[in-house]
């Protein structure tokens, strides 16, 4: 198998968040990941991506268990970029990983630039990362995912946190990704962010309650994606948050 995980739980403490996860996912599929707030979704993509440790199961990369020294392939994009930017300036932000892996100097320039401007961020390579927008953070912090040349790319919820035109420019990166022939799984309440998604795998309390193709995910109206929450007033008071960010933004 390429990529997923078998019988796959996990808890926190006491709680079993995870319960008896079955994935199997091939090379260059972008897949959806859907559910309710609370229900496991960054948990999984953490598991996976070996962030997390499972409780029992196991994740799989190419017929190999995930390990120390095969997860570097597999990358893990926060919901929140601020947890991902460590440098002082962007050049040095996605220069960490490969220092930390001791590529030499030349090739370190060559894929930083390749990163960059997939992510359409040339030309701010001694900016300070604190004065970038949300949107570029974001991408920041994809550059510096791309730069280690992943073969699955895990995104938390990546323009949850981003205003209309930082969830734009996201989508355009996602595109291009797409076009790349990456591999890709994203948790998301976003329905742009699932537009160019053919397979949806849908979470409920830890279980998977759908993993199919989109159009019957939708057609069978299993979860409103588009709603992070279950409840009329959570749904209410998210829509007005939003509404008031969307104008605060404009
Ligand atoms: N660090 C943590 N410690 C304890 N419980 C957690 C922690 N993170 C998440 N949880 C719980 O695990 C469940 C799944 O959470 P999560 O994976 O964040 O779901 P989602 O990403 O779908 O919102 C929730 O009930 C949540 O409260
Ligand atoms: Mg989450």
């Amino acid at each position: 198998m390429f990529f997923g995980c078998e019988n796959l739980s996990f808890k926190y403490g006491n709680v079993e968040v995870l319960k008896n996860v079955n994935l199997e996912i091939e090379k260059g599929e972008f897949i959806g990941l859907v559910g309710y707030n609370g229900s496991g979704k960054s948990t999984l993509l953490k598991v996976m991506s070996g962030i997390l440790q499972p409780y029992s199961g196991n994740v799989y990369f190419k017929d190999k268990t995930l390990d120390e020294k095969n997860r570097i392939k597999i990358g893990y994009i926060f919901q929140n970029p601020e947890n991902q930017i460590i440098g002082v300036t962007v050049e040095e932000d996605v220069a960490f990983g490969l220092e930390n892996i001791g590529v030499p100097r030349e090739e370190m320039i060559d894929r930083i630039n390749w990163a960059l401007s997939i992510v359409n961020l040339k030309g701010l390579e001694h900016a300070d990362p604190n004065t970038l927008s949300g949107g570029q953070k974001q991408r920041l912090a994809i550059a510096s995912i791309l730069v280690m040349e992943p073969e699955v790319i895990l995104m938390d919820e990546p323009t949850s946190m981003l205003d209309p035109k930082g969830r734009n420019e996201i989508y355009n990166v996602i595109k291009k990704l797409i076009k790349m022939g990456e591999t890709i799984i994203i948790a998301s309440h976003q329905p742009s962010d699932l537009e160019e998604v053919n397979r949806i795998i849908a979470l409920d309390k830890g279980e998977i309650i759908f993993d199919g193709l989109k159009d019957e995910f939708y057609s069978k109206n299993i979860i409103d994606v588009e709603l992070p929450f279950k409840t009329k007033l959570e749904k209410e008071l998210h829509f007005r948050f939003q509404k008031l960010v969307d104008e605060l933004c404009q």
